[in-house]
């Protein structure tokens, strides 16, 4: 359901929220823009009321991510996060959401990694850092082994190299901080929160119809 949705979506904003009262509005603008997806990351104090803020609007998909502790997957499930992002591998982590009914996206850069994954049932990853761990290609190269893995590739993403990610069908969707930078944010910049998005949404929508058409 969670990956139905972010599949459709393309794109997961990865937001950094000093304050819990930035959460409407940032949600707010992000839905405007046609996102209804939002990745919070217990990187702040304010990740679990954040979360629960947002968890209460049932237009939004929330999730929880840079959850490293399972004190911290404990909040984020409590505040009602529906879905959860890591960082790295980590099989207690997978295995207390797997628990909790809760999907889960653990970050993942290797073949290996990516075999952990698999061995815990599991058929969605992020890849992290996309960018910085041989971007596109290395998507590629890693999917024609594990061909029945789907990727979210994050780190590095922007408007000007999404599609390279997004051309390939084993990318899920990809991720990102580019249309809620902590500048943005702490600016309290909506519009330009709203127009980035639907410049992203535009660009998924694009790059999709041309894969079509190349099959
Ligand atoms: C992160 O962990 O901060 C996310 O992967 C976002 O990365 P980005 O800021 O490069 O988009």
């Amino acid at each position: 359901m969670a990956a139905t949705l972010i599949e459709s979506t393309g794109v997961v904003p990865v937001v950094v929220l000093e304050s819990a009262s930035q959460a409407a509005p940032l949600s707010k603008a992000l839905l405007a823009g046609g996102i209804p997806v939002i990745e919070v990351t217990f990187r702040t104090a304010a990740a679990a009321e954040s979360i629960s803020i947002l968890a209460e609007d049932a237009r939004l998909l929330i999730g929880a991510g840079t959850v490293l502790t399972e004190r911290q997957l404990d909040a984020a499930l409590e505040a009602g996060a529906r879905f959860i992002v890591t960082p790295g591998f980590s099989a207690r982590i997978v295995r207390g959401c797997q628990a909790a009914g809760v999907p889960v996206y653990p970050g993942v850069a290797t073949g290996t990694e990516i075999q952990l994954a698999l061995e815990e049932g599991l058929e969605v990853v992020k890849f992290f850092p996309a960018g910085t761990s041989g971007g596109p290609a290395a998507v590629k190269a890693l999917s024609a082994p594990f061909s029945m893995m789907r990727f979210i590739p994050t780190g590095g993403v922007g408007q000007a190299n999404m599609d390279d990610y997004l051309r390939l069908p084993s990318v899920l969707a990809v991720g990102g901080s580019w249309m809620v930078s902590p500048e943005l944010v702490a600016a309290g910049a909506y519009d330009e929160v709203t127009a980035l998005s639907t410049a992203a949404v535009e660009q998924v929508t694009h790059s999709r119809r041309r894969v079509k058409e190349d099959s």
